[in-house]
């Protein structure tokens, strides 16, 4: 279901490809995508590649070869796609954009709508180093940026031009989550500092082999997302993942369960609400060999000791925070929800059901069942992670009214 408007603005740079997996991005999150190319950005892509991901006419030019009546008749269509969106996003913004943006050019259809357009505008530019540095795009940046323009600046890293250095198009994941946020205008998590653990631990076994288990970090990175994109501040203490971190995030990397137990430990106090969404291995061996263990025929066992029951501590230690715990179980979803909530005094228990396909472990999607320490439970349908984060943050808030309200 759409629930956005954003014009996709696509300028003519060796990233233009990537504004293909921007439109992706942004219909995920919700977003109906109207894309705009400049003359350049179709020489990198072809604008048939944006119309059927979006499934939308792409606008490429401001008269192209339309009759003189075609033209009259929708002239002021720059004016019309200005109106009917909520927000502009500029993928690569382009040195020649930017300079175009902030000098009140209207030569194209990109360029006019930006002066029509009245919403918020996000650019995230991308070019060669020694462009992105330059005093002149630099000034252009900080005019605009006074004009209140949304700049993402761009990552460092090898560029297509063949040097390294800063001028690399942000991950579009990224920046179709800072769209939404700049849409966004629930801040139901002002003043929060949310502390929420993802992935897997890794326990080694000696210098080059672990025990770990099947999380991505999907479902805790979502949740951070959204917890950051409704105005907490966030406190990420993440197992070894493939993810980005979500912007606007404090990331605190860990390995092991013990290392995830300290960090945790040590933000404890800063925390308003705790999410243990991560797979904590629970066994580790105390004592890793200093060399790779060498093959042999023989049968080798291994004594695994168990390791800190992070979330239990959590439970004995916290004052006024809300406590989250997750519970990955094959059966008995609820009565084993309810029994870790007893046992580690958790206010909620998210369980998921982690025998069925295509949810829990590295899925996108999950089905969860959210068991309240008010007796109450919650069972929102199979969801997209980041819909069902939107859920468990949405039920933490009514369970901390309704436990307040009972004190
Ligand atoms: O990461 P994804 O691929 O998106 O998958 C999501 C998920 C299935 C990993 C996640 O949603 C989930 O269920 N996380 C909890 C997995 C788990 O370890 O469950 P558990 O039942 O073993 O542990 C119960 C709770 O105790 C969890 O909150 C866990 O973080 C915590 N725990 C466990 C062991 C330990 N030593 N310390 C802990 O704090």
């Amino acid at each position: 279901m759409t629930q956005f408007k954003a014009v996709l603005g696509v300028g003519g740079g060796i990233a233009a490809y990537k504004a293909a997996e921007l439109a992706r991005a942004l219909i995920e999150r919700g977003f109906s995508v109207q894309t705009v190319m400049t003359e350049a950005a179709q020489e990198f892509v072809r604008p048939l590649t944006f119309a059927a991901l979006t499934g939308n006419k792409v606008i490429t030019s401001m008269f192209g070869a339309r009759s003189a009546d075609e033209v009259l008749s929708s002239s002021v269509e720059h004016i019309s796609v200005a109106r009917d969106n909520q927000i502009l996003v500029v993928a690569p913004a382009t040195a020649d954009l930017l300079a175009r943006f902030a000098h009140g050019l209207a030569n194209d259809f990109l360029t006019t709508l930006y002066l029509a357009f009245t919403g918020p505008v996000l650019a995230a530019p991308s070019m060669n180093t020694a462009m992105w540095e330059h005093p002149a795009t630099q000034d252009n940046l900080a005019l605009l940026r006074s004009r209140g323009v949304h700049v993402m600046p761009p990552d460092s890293g090898p560029l297509a031009c063949g040097t390294t250095g800063a001028g690399r198009l942000p991950d579009p994941e990224r920046i179709a989550a800072y769209a939404l946020r700049l849409l966004l205008q629930r801040h139901d998590l002002d003043g929060e500092t949310v502390l929420i653990t993802a992935g897997p631990t890794r326990e080694p076994l000696d210098p080059v082999r672990f025990i770990s288990n099947r999380s991505s970090g999907k479902m805790g990175y979502a949740l951070a997302e959204a917890a950051s994109l409704r105005g907490a501040r966030v406190l990420l203490v993440s197992g070894p993942v493939n993810l980005p971190p979500p912007d606007n995030v404090e990331l605190i990397s860990v390995q092991t369960a013990a290392e995830m137990h300290q960090a945790v430990m040590a933000h404890l106090e800063e925390a308003t609400i705790v999410i243990k969404a991560a797979a904590v291995a629970d066994y580790h061996l105390a004592r890793v060999p200093p060399q790779k263990v060498k093959k042999t025929a023989m049968r080798l066992s291994l004594e695994l000791d168990p390791t800190p029951d992070i979330l239990a501590e959590i439970g004995r230690r916290k004052r006024d925070q809300l406590l989250i715990g997750f519970a990955a179980e094959t059966e008995n979803l609820v009565p084993e929800a309810k029994r870790k909530m007893e046992t580690k005094n958790c206010d909620m228990v998210v369980a998921n059901f982690v025998s069925q396909d295509g949810t829990g472990f590295e899925s996108d999607e999950n089905e969860v069942v959210m068991v309240m320490r008010t007796g109450e439970t919650v069972s929102p349908p199979r969801g997209q992670k980041r819909e069902i984060a939107a859920q468990i943050l949405d039920q933490a808030l009514k369970l901390r009214l309704a436990l307040h309200s009972k004190s």
